[in-house]
């Protein structure tokens, strides 16, 4: 990089825009959407798609909802052509979508274009050339004059070779886009846009499209907004044009920027699905539209399954969703740190199905976009206790009391600590199931237990293996099952059992139906000073309990 000061950029200009009205509009509906994946985004890609991948991808799109598919460039290639004639003569489009194709302005490229859209019943010519100063020295060496005259012959040519075409029944709109109009002097792009419609003679009825690219994005997104709506003010046909925004991301506001131009008046956006297009890519209609959805105004597209149409997007392009793509990405719905998983965990549980979403840290419900709720918290050794008690409530079934959420995330915590990397559920059901259910080598084992009830007196008898190597029968007395068996275990030396006391317990049922379990947890404080959780399962709910308390003596040992 060059040292400051920087001399080898310069700052944009800004827009004179003296009553800017977009800072204080709000978005209140969705623009009409044109998927740009088929021509920009197809490009781009190093490998381009097949035909067959691109009648896959199509029917993707209209599956989701998109009216207005950039199909192609017909005159480029002979696939691209062979493409367009697929759609129609197989007759793939439906009646409600209509077919976008991309051409310049040169004679034999339209003729050949219309050829390519013959049949089809809704269709939209898109015209462009470039127009900034750039661009006018460097590739056209051309004057103003000399530009407005491509862009006006163009569009007389396409409106005289369309006229057998809409004879023929198809509806033909047109689109002209000012390439490069984001870095076009605005008078400029506002005189050929001007000329061009001239031509056209565009009706309320049948607009024009007037696409006025962010063809490289050099501005901050304000400038964007700025320029559009300087536009839409200007330009003296406005209720007879369609205003559409085509913005790049090449310093990663494509979006902010389309945002922020629909503030400014404009009525369509064109795009592509995750953003792929050339460069950084075009700008990420799925954002974009997702973004309105969480402010409550429906896109009219359809992401219900973004995981399906992230996988087709994925096989057709070979290109990869980056982990942190909004709404997509892998590890979007994923809370590493603790104390996001505890608010998570709260405003989740007391989230109704009917009122305003309010998760925090999540701000769509996954489910609306088909993504599942199992992978959202992952634990390392930075998750708080919320997190592993969730996972093992919401993955596993098991409820535990709120007092031991700190126990079991200390556990979980060290054991992730060790391990250096992120736990996944499975590896936290193990843990916890290998330090209170199954332990490998328990200092107590519950060979055997049976009560007896008599006057509201109940008696335990059993046998437990201690850690001597012996058998040892026990028995009791107390006013329930726990009590009696406290009372068993009081009687033995407090080297083979320690003394203790129970804090609590809970239970619930795991699982549903005649193969439901009972899980029970308990509280202990040992006469050392230990206080700790054990839990048991069983299908009779009694044993269930005894083998909580047995879990906790063991654990108890297993500290001493
Ligand atoms: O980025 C661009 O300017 C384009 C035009 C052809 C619309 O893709
Ligand atoms: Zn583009």
């Amino acid at each position: 990089m060059q040292p400051a000061p920087v001399t080898k950029y310069r700052p944009f200009p800004p827009v004179n825009l003296s009553h800017r009205q977009w800072p204080s509009r709000t978005l209140s509906q969705a623009p009409i959407w044109c998927s740009v994946d088929l021509r920009d985004g197809n490009q781009a890609l190093a490998q381009p798609m097949s035909v067959a991948e691109k009648l896959e991808y199509f029917e993707m799109l209209v599956r989701i909802g998109f009216k207005e598919i950039e199909v192609g460039f017909p005159s480029a290639s002979l696939t691209e052509f062979e493409f367009c004639r697929l759609l129609i003569e197989e007759k793939r489009i439906p009646d409600d979508v209509a077919i976008q194709i991309l051409c310049q302005s040169r004679e034999e490229l339209i003729t050949r274009s219309i050829e390519a859209m013959c049949g089809a019943k809704n269709a939209i010519f898109h015209l462009y050339n470039s127009t900034s100063p750039s661009q006018r020295k460097h590739v056209f060496n051309a004057t103003r004059a000399d530009i407005v005259k491509i862009a006006t012959q163009g569009t007389q040519w396409v409106k005289e070779y369309s006229r057998p075409l809409i004879a023929a029944g198809t509806r033909m709109r047109y689109e002209y886009s000012p390439e490069s109009f984001t870095s076009t002097e605005l008078d400029f792009a506002l005189e050929i846009c001007e000329a061009v419609t001239d031509v056209w003679q565009p009706t309320r009825e049948e607009k024009i499209i007037l696409n006025l690219p962010a063809t490289v994005e050099y501005a901050t997104p304000n400038v964007h907004a700025d320029q559009i709506e300087w536009m839409c003010t200007h330009l003296s046909r406005r209720d007879r044009s369609i205003i559409s925004l085509h913005t790049h991301n090449d310093r990663g506001t494509g979006i902010a920027a389309t945002e922020l131009a629909l503030l400014g008046g404009a009525d369509r956006v064109e795009g592509t699905l995750f953003g792929n297009g050339e460069r950084t890519g075009n700008v990420d209609i799925v954002t974009v539209a997702l973004n309105l959805y969480t402010h409550g105004i429906h896109p009219g597209l359809d992401f219900t399954n973004i995981n399906e149409i992230r996988e087709v997007y994925e096989r057709c392009t070979r290109l990869e969703v980056p982990p942190r793509q909004p709404y997509a990405g892998e590890l979007v719905f994923t809370a590493f740190s603790g104390s996001h998983q505890d608010a998570i965990k709260k405003s989740w549980s007391v989230q109704k199905p009917d009122q305003p979403w309010d998760v925090l840290y999540i701000p769509v419900d996954p489910a609306d976009v088909g993504r599942s709720y199992k992978a959202i918290i992952r634990i390392n050794s930075q998750s708080g206790k919320g997190g592993v008690a969730y996972v093992l409530e919401h993955e596993f079934g098991f409820s535990l009391p709120k007092l031991m959420h700190k126990e079991i995330g200390r556990i979980i915590n060290d054991v992730a600590d060790a391990k250096g990397t992120e736990l996944s559920p499975a590896e936290i059901h193990e843990v916890f199931r290998r330090e209170y259910l199954e332990r490998p080598l328990p200092d107590i084992v519950l060979r055997d237990f049976k009560t007896t009830e008599h006057n509201n007196v109940v008696k335990c008898e059993g046998q437990l293996e201690l850690r001597d190597g012996a058998l040892h029968l026990i028995s009791g007395e107390g006013n329930g099952p726990i009590n009696a068996f406290v009372h068993a275990l009081g009687k033995k030396s407090p080297d083979l059992v320690p003394q203790f006391e129970v804090l609590s317990y809970a239970e619930h049922s795991l699982g549903k139906g005649s193969e439901a379990r009972a899980v029970s947890y308990i509280h202990i404080k040992t006469a050392r000073g230990q206080s700790l959780f054990g839990a048991g399962i069983d299908t009779n709910i009694e044993l269930a309990s005894i083998k909580a308390i047995v879990s906790a003596l063991n654990r108890s040992l297993a500290k001493k």
